[in-house]
C-alpha cells in the first residue's frame, strides 16, 4: 500500500521537480546551497537504471538553467546521486559509463556532483568508482563518508591524498557491530576525528549533522585552527532545524540544504522517522491537520 505524500511532505519537496522547484527559492533566498536529491535506490532492472540516468543528466540541465536565471553563482546549486540507481547494482562499467555521461553534462554547466554513499554492501563499489572518474572531474564530482563505518579512518586519508571533496555524515543504514560503531559517542568521537583530517587535509568538506555538539565543535576546532569559513560548509536535510540552518548563515557560515523529491520517498521517509521521534510526531501533526 502507497502511503499519501502529506505524510513525507515536510521531509520532501515534492513527488516531481516541478514540484519541489519552488521549495528553493526561499532557501537560496535566505543565503543557503542547495543540492537536489532525486529519490529512488537499488534499481536492479537495466531500462530503469538508464530512465534514472536520463532524469539525473536532465536534473542538471534544468539546475543549471534554474541556477543562472537567479544569478546564483556555481556552487550555490549542485546535485546528489545514488550510484545505485545507475546500474550500480548491475554491471559496476554500465554504471561508471552512465556516471561519465552524467559528469560531461555537469562539467559544461559547471555544477556539482555528490556520490551519496549507501550500505556497506557497496562501499566499496562507489569508492572505486569515485577514484576511476575522479582525475577526469576533480572540480565537479565528489563522494561521502560515514563515520559510524570503522573502515572510514582509512576512507578519509585517501581521499585526503587525493584532495578530494567529501561530505561528513554518521551513517543512516542498518550495520552489523564488526562493520560500525554501535553507540553515539563512538560515533561522534569518530565524527570528530574525520572532520578535523577532512578540514585541514582535503577539499572544502561538508559537514552533513543536525548535532549541536558536533556543530559547536567543528566551530572551536576552525576557529582555533584558522580555518577560514570558506573552507568548509554545513550541511542538513530539508524540513529540519530551518532555525539553526539559517542562523549558521547569519554567523557567516556556508550552509547547504539537502533537498530530496521524487515519488520513491518511502525509504528516506522512514530513515527520518527512525531517527528521531519527534520526526514522528510532525508527521502525526500532519496527519492531523488532513
Ligand atoms: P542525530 O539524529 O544523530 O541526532 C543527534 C543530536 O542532534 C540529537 O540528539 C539532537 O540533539 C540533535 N538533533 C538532530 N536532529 C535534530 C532536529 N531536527 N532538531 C533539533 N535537534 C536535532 N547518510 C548516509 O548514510 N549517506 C549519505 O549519503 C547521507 N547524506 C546526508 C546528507 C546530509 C546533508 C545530511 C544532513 C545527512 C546525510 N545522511 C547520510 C544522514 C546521516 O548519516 C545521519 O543519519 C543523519 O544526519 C542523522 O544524524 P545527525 O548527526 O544529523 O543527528
Amino acid at each position: 500500500m502507497k502511503l499519501p505524500f502529506a505524510l513525507a511532505r515536510r521531509f520532501v519537496a515534492g513527488e516531481s521537480l516541478d514540484a519541489a522547484l519552488p521549495a528553493l527559492d526561499p532557501i537560496l533566498g535566505s543565503g543557503r546551497f542547495i543540492t537536489l536529491d532525486l529519490l529512488g535506490e537499488h534499481v536492479p532492472e537495466r531500462s530503469r537504471a538508464e530512465g534514472f540516468a536520463t532524469e539525473y543528466g536532465d536534473l542538471v540541465e534544468t539546475l543549471a538553467d534554474y541556477r543562472d536565471r537567479r544569478g546564483a553563482p556555481p556552487e550555490a546549486v549542485g546535485i546528489s546521486i545514488k550510484l545505485s540507481m545507475i546500474g550500480q547494482v548491475i554491471d559496476t562499467e554500465f554504471c561508471e559509463a552512465n556516471l561519465r555521461d552524467l559528469l560531461d553534462r555537469a562539467k559544461a554547466t559547471d555544477l556539482f556532483v555528490r556520490l551519496d554513499m549507501e550500505g556497506s554492501d557497496i562501499t566499496q563499489s562507489t569508492l572505486d568508482i569515485f577514484e576511476r572518474v575522479y582525475p577526469e572531474y576533480p572540480d565537479h564530482v565528489g563522494t561521502v563518508l560515514q563515520a559510524y563505518l570503522k573502515r572510514t579512518y582509512g576512507d578519509v586519508a585517501r581521499m585526503a591524498e587525493l584532495n578530494a571533496r567529501v561530505r561528513i555524515c554518521k551513517g543512516a543504514y542498518a550495520e552489523p557491530a564488526t562493520l560500525a560503531y554501535p553507540g553515539m559517542p563512538a560515533i561522534r568521537e569518530a565524527y570528530m576525528d574525520h572532520a578535523r583530517t577532512l578540514l585541514t587535509s582535503a577539499r572544502y568538506p561538508g559537514i552533513a549533522t543536525h548535532d549541536d555538539q558536533l556543530i559547536e565543535a567543528v566551530k572551536a576546532y576552525t576557529t582555533q585552527e584558522g580555518i577560514t569559513a570558506d573552507r568548509f560548509e554545513f550541511q542538513m536535510l530539508y524540513g529540519l532545524r530551518e532555525e539553526t540552518q539559517t542562523d549558521l548563515v547569519r554567523q557567516g557560515y556556508n550552509m547547504r540544504t539537502y533537498v530530496p523529491y521524487g515519488t520513491e520517498w518511502g525509504p528516506y521517509f522512514t530513515r527520518r522517522l527512525r531517527e528521531r521521534k519527534e520526526n514522528v510526531f510532525f508527521v502525526l501533526k500532519a496527519l492531523v491537520k488532513g
